[in-house]
């Protein structure tokens, strides 16, 4: 049945074009409807393994030093083991030493912010859901495909192959986001041969095959929630990517689901996030994880993270990937059919987050 009164709902918090943001402004105390997580009320926030203050779960997820990477072999066989094993394990891990420069991550959570705080007149000049727009800003690039808005505002850039003009971006945020980019596609190079070596092949093989070819830069605005206990800042999903370099602020709220349990990834001072997604578990024929994870919303904040995604979604490629070939044998299966990137991500975005994980859409055989 569609809910006409959720439609109307959702139309007008959109029409604001003022996101979350706008609401926690106008100093609501209660959330909208809208934001109510039917899941999180009922019995998923209240398991005992999500209370972060009780420390219950105090594993956390590998914490890998890039140090020496270029000087010494060793040293980059002893990363490169780390780094599978933590693919295989988590599909998520932490860097540090990675050669992005402090001050330039400083600077780009300020700039976020800035552009974020501005009056509402200039960040209403992105808001935008148009997919062809290089830069854009809107709440919940899902409002109308998912179960439960998420108390967020993104101000999306694909910052590659082709990056927008200097006029295109925020003046907010426009040196932060140009450098930012740069340094962290440097960083995505080195990633893309710590994967491929990791999994047995060339250091080149992944950046071969055109997986380095596109950058798009999400960067949230996480507002303080009056009622954290009942709506999330990011539902649980997988990311539809090669991988994601995510840079987060010191608030927290960024968990991952690990052998069922919803687990904390701790801020770590000048550390960097790399969390692999489906078209890294598709290529690598589920050796390597695409792992769920999602954000608690808080009463404090606002918390800023921002998240580079690997993926050419956003290009007209026709280039098809499936299980990379050298890794297949009579034992080893392929499990998955090939897909476009655009075909993927596109099927991705159509079901919103949340729903059951895209990957299976593509399973060759979905008993086994
Ligand atoms: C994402 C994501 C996590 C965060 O953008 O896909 O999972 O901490 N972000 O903002
Ligand atoms: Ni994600």
């Amino acid at each position: 049945m569609v809910d006409n009164n959720r439609a109307k709902e959702l139309k007008a918090f959109d029409d604001t074009k003022a996101g979350v943001k706008g609401l926690v402004d106008s100093g609501i105390v209660h959330i909208p409807k809208i934001f109510v997580t039917p899941a999180l009320t009922e019995n998923e926030f209240s398991a005992k393994n999500l209370d972060s203050d009780s420390n219950i779960v105090n594993v956390q997820i590998p914490v890998i030093d890039l140090k020496g990477i270029n000087e010494d072999d060793f040293r980059r066989r002893r990363i490169v083991e780390e780094v599978g094993e933590a693919c295989k394990t988590w599909g998520f891990f932490q860097v540090v030493n990675h050669s992005v420069p402090q001050h330039v991550m400083d600077e780009m959570i300020s700039g976020v912010k800035s552009f974020n705080e501005q009056s509402s007149e200039k960040k209403m000049e992105f808001y935008s859901r148009d997919n062809l727009k290089k830069v854009k800003f809107n709440s919940n690039f899902d409002l109308y495909s998912s179960k439960a808005a998420n108390w967020r505002d993104s101000l999306t850039c694909v910052m590659a192959p082709n990056p927008p003009t200097q006029d295109e971006l925020p003046e907010a945020c426009r040196e932060e986001l140009l450098q930012y980019s740069e340094h962290v596609r440097k960083l995505g190079h080195t990633i893309f041969e710590l994967l491929a070596e990791a999994l047995g092949l060339k250091p080149n093989h992944l950046l071969d095959m055109d997986c380095a070819k596109g950058q798009f830069i999400i960067s949230h605005y996480y507002p303080p929630c009056p009622e954290p206990n009942k709506t999330l800042g990011i539902t649980k999903h997988t990311d539809p990517d090669f991988f994601t370099i995510l840079l987060q602020d010191q608030i927290g709220g960024l968990q991952i689901n690990h052998q069922n349990q919803w687990i904390d990834i701790h801020p770590v001072t000048g550390a960097l996030v790399i969390n692999l997604g489906d078209l890294l578990q598709l290529l690598s024929n589920d050796k390597f994880k695409s792992a769920e994870h999602r954000v608690l919303s808080k009463q404090i904040g606002p918390r800023i993270s921002i998240a580079c995604f690997f993926t050419t979604q956003f290009q007209p490629f026709d280039t098809l990937y499936g299980p990379i070939k050298e890794l297949l044998s009579d034992e080893n299966h392929a499990l998955y059919k090939e897909t476009t990137v655009r075909d993927y991500v596109s099927y991705y975005n159509s079901r919103g987050l949340g729903a059951h994980p895209s990957l299976l859409h593509l399973r060759l055989n979905p008993s086994i």
